[in-house]
């Protein structure tokens, strides 16, 4: 378990507010020590007491209270915090932290903290759009507060847009994120993640069982420690990790072509990506009717070879760390150094997709990192956020300078 951090929750009057209580619980499932300051209009829309129950710390409201400033002082609670959340933040709170005041409890500890500020946003989207809201945005914005969502969606008022507060498990990763030390900056990771998609014909395709957990956790994973990210994905259900820019594409044909195109300003690259081997032969634009079958049923499919685009970049490699991963059912680490004797790669990351705890459409992975040397290091069933974690930790040895 990493250090506990100290994570203020300052709470504002808009509908969200409900959902705090699971936010303050996410957080200290990841392990922080949480406190809550709470607008006055914010106890309408949250109980104090619910607060106080599951972040097992009492609850600020009021600057003027003697009891509760003797407890702890509102410029002891700004300097406590290790990082402040504002979740949900109203158009009003924005507008007031954008212009500085300090008349009530929250906007006084928001100007006196020293802590990074990570403000959700959550409003009506008229009030979203509008040019006083964008104004403060970008007030707030240049000030180097950060800011998570609003999402688009359903809104409680009934209107549809962006202006949903950003789910409690997003907010619990994006303070995750800002709290990890940010050894990565300056640098570029092209992560590509996912299945590719095959094209028979007009509605049928050829695919695999990838579901790019891997790759999205280890593009996360580089945006928690500072670099730019971009990740190229195939065919997937999962969210965009926060800060990071997504490319979506189909056929192993088009992730090539996504790749060569962030090559060049990347400096580490990792293909987490399942890519087909092969592809029909030719995509037929038409669906084939089953009458069109010849003779016994039997439909006959020619496969052609696919561009093999981690040996492609590993020839053009330069001073960039490139790894790889092979996913193999037997003989994994035989096949993990032939490949990565064949593509001439940093780094492959063997993964055994043969077993059911790990590898394909899990949480979790048991890999082993093979090296050029030879040597192989097995790595114990991790989440793959802590393969990810493993995985960097050696890419930024690699990359120190010697
Ligand atoms: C039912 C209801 C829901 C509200 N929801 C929001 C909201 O989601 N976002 C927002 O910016 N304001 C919302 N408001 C308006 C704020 O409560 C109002 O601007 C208030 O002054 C905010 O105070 P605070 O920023 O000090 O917490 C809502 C008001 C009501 C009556």
């Amino acid at each position: 378990m990493k250090d506990p951090r100290r994570i203020l929750l300052v709470v504002s009057g808009g509908i969200a507010a409900y959902k705090t209580p699971e936010i303050v619980r996410g957080l200290r499932r990841a392990g922080h020590d949480v406190r809550c300051a709470l607008s006055t209009e914010a106890s309408r829309f949250v109980a104090p007491l619910s607060l106080q129950a599951v972040s097992g710390n009492s609850v600020r409201q009021d600057l003027f209270d003697p009891g509760e400033e003797g407890e702890i002082d509102h410029i002891g609670l700004a300097d406590w915090a290790d990082v402040v959340l504002v979740a949900p933040c109203t158009a009003n709170l924005m507008a007031k932290m954008a212009h500085g005041h300090a008349d009530d409890l929250v906007t006084a500890v928001l100007l006196a903290t020293r802590a990074p500020i990570l403000v959700a946003p959550a409003m009506n989207v008229n009030m979203w759009e509008h040019p006083a809201t964008r104004a403060n945005l970008e007030i707030l914005g240049t000030r180097g507060i950060h800011f998570v969502g609003p999402e688009a969606g359903e809104l409680a008022c009934g209107w549809e847009g962006q202006g949903r507060m950003s789910d409690p498990a997003v907010l619990v990763e994006a303070v995750d994120s800002l709290l990890a030390p940010k050894t990565l900056i300056g640098e570029c990771v092209l992560v590509t993640a996912g299945g590719t998609v095959e094209p028979i014909d007009a509605v049928r395709a050829i695919t695999n069982r990838s579901s790019g957990k891997m790759g999205f956790a280890i593009a996360a994973e580089a945006q928690r420690r500072g670099a730019d990210v971009v990740l190229i994905a195939g065919v997937t259900n999962l969210p965009t990790p926060i800060g990071v820019r997504r490319v979506d594409v189909g056929s192993a044909i088009e992730m090539r072509d996504a790749v060569f195109v962030e090559f060049e300003q990347s400096s580490i690259v990792i293909k987490a990506a399942a890519v087909a081997d092969f592809r029909p032969a030719e995509a037929i634009e038409r669906k084939i009717k089953k009458e069109e079958l010849a003779g016994e049923g039997r439909l006959q499919l020619e496969f052609v070879q696919n561009p093999d685009i981690l040996a492609d970049i590993s020839a053009r490699k330069g001073d960039r760390t490139i790894v790889g991963f092979a996913a193999e059912s037997h003989d994994v680490i035989a096949g993990a150094k032939r490949k990565l004797l064949l593509k001439g790669c940093d780094l492959m990351v063997a993964n055994d997709i043969s077993r059911i705890d790990s590898g394909f459409d899990v949480d979790e992975n048991a890999v082993h990192f093979v090296w050029p040397s030879g040597e192989v290091e097995a790595l114990s069933l991790l989440p793959k956020s802590g393969v990810s974690r493993e995985l960097f930790d050696r890419i930024e040895k690699l990359r120190a300078p010697q």
